[in-house]
């Protein structure tokens, strides 16, 4: 693949609370290629989409802070940059699907335009070149007749249709690399499987890069180029899809893929791992993921693992990782 179209350099989010400092995000280091598209997995509350928000430096509440080394979007450190300088960035070339579709559409608004908001403020279009640019952008995330759903309003649209509304948003202003926190959540097994499509043609036309949050490790095999796991808000590993599910290197991600459900024989099977995350303002001493962990050894209690990088191209953070022999 091509350089790094970004590139995240010990990325962390801290919560104030009164007194207290909880670090939810912690130096958070990966690079995405262009037309990459990265899954991120890991259990609720891991800080997916903490991170996510991190690096757009939208956080959802004034008690939480971004700090880091750099966040280089085609080499320009985002981390040097005032409000003013991401206001100009966001939507213009880093744009985001946000977890809930619905409460990210203004209901007063017409569809048309919110899509026509960023390509007048970005691009300086009229009204009328930014509603005819919305109605082609409609059409491009396939909503069937853009020239009247144009001025439509979100209570009008399906699920799929609003979900569909969200992304023409993101894309309005052809941005590089695409943020999609749980795309296809809450929509059925046909429209999820029709926006997963959508977002791989963009990748296959536009080369857009995407960075996919997910719970559903199917979407990720059927969707995703790369996977990184995040455990209480770590990375605990990332490398090729291929790799990662077939020889997981940490015991996490291994737990992970067993506890997708198998339906095989006409039943589904549902394994869970034994436990719970810990409270982030109440971590284990050393590897946060070893009081789960099913083969701890020594030094996981004494001192936290660093990603390192293994030798076939997956980076882990384990004192301890699994042998690379492929898994049946
Ligand atoms: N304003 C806040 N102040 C302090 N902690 C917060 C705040 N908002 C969220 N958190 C905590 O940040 C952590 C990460 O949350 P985040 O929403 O990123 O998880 P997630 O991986 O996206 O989970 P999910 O899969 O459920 O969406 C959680 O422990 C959450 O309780
Ligand atoms: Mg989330």
């Amino acid at each position: 693949m091509s350089t790094p179209v970004l590139q995240v350099e010990g990325l962390s989010v801290s919560a104030r609370n009164g007194e207290r400092e909880v670090t939810l995000v912690d130096r958070l280091s990966f690079d995405l290629a262009e037309g990459e598209i990265l899954g991120l997995v890991g259990e609720s509350g891991s800080g997916k989409t903490m991170a996510c928000r991190g690096l757009m430096r939208l956080l959802p509440s004034p008690n939480l802070r971004v700090h880091g080394q750099a966040i280089r979007l085609a080499g320009e450190n985002l981390l040097q940059l005032d409000e003013n300088g991401m206001r100009a960035i966001r939507g213009r070339r880093l744009g985001m699907i946000f977890q809930n579709p619905s409460s990210h559409l203004d209901p007063l608004m017409r569809i048309g335009e919110q899509i026509g908001e960023g390509i007048r403020l970005h691009q300086g279009a009229s009204k009328r070149e930014a509603r005819a640019q919305a109605i082609e952008v409609l059409r491009q995330v396939g909503v069937p007749d853009p020239l009247r759903r144009v001025d439509s309003y979100p209570h009008e649209f399906s699920g799929g249709m609003r979900q569909r509304a969200m992304i023409a948003v993101a894309l309005a202003c052809n941005p590089q690399v695409l943020i999609a926190d749980e795309p296809t959540t809450a929509l059925d097994v046909t429209v999820q499987a029709q926006i997963l499509r959508l977002l791989l043609d963009l990748r296959d036309q536009r080369g857009l890069s995407i960075i996919m949050i997910t719970h559903d490790l199917g979407v990720v095999a059927q969707t995703c180029d790369s996977i990184a796991v995040m455990y209480a808000g770590r990375l605990c590993e990332h490398g090729s899809k291929h790799a990662l599910l077939a020889r997981p290197r940490h015991p996490y991600t291994a737990g992970l893929i067993d506890c997708q459900p198998a339906t095989g024989a006409g039943h589904a099977l549902l394994r869970t791992i034994a436990g719970q995350p810990p409270l982030l303002d109440a971590l284990p001493g050393g590897c946060r993921f070893n009081p789960r962990c099913l083969q701890p050894g020594s030094r996981c209690t004494e001192s936290l693992p660093e990603l390192q990088v293994m030798i076939e191209g997956p980076r882990v953070a384990c004192h301890y990782p699994l042998a690379a022999a492929a898994r049946p």
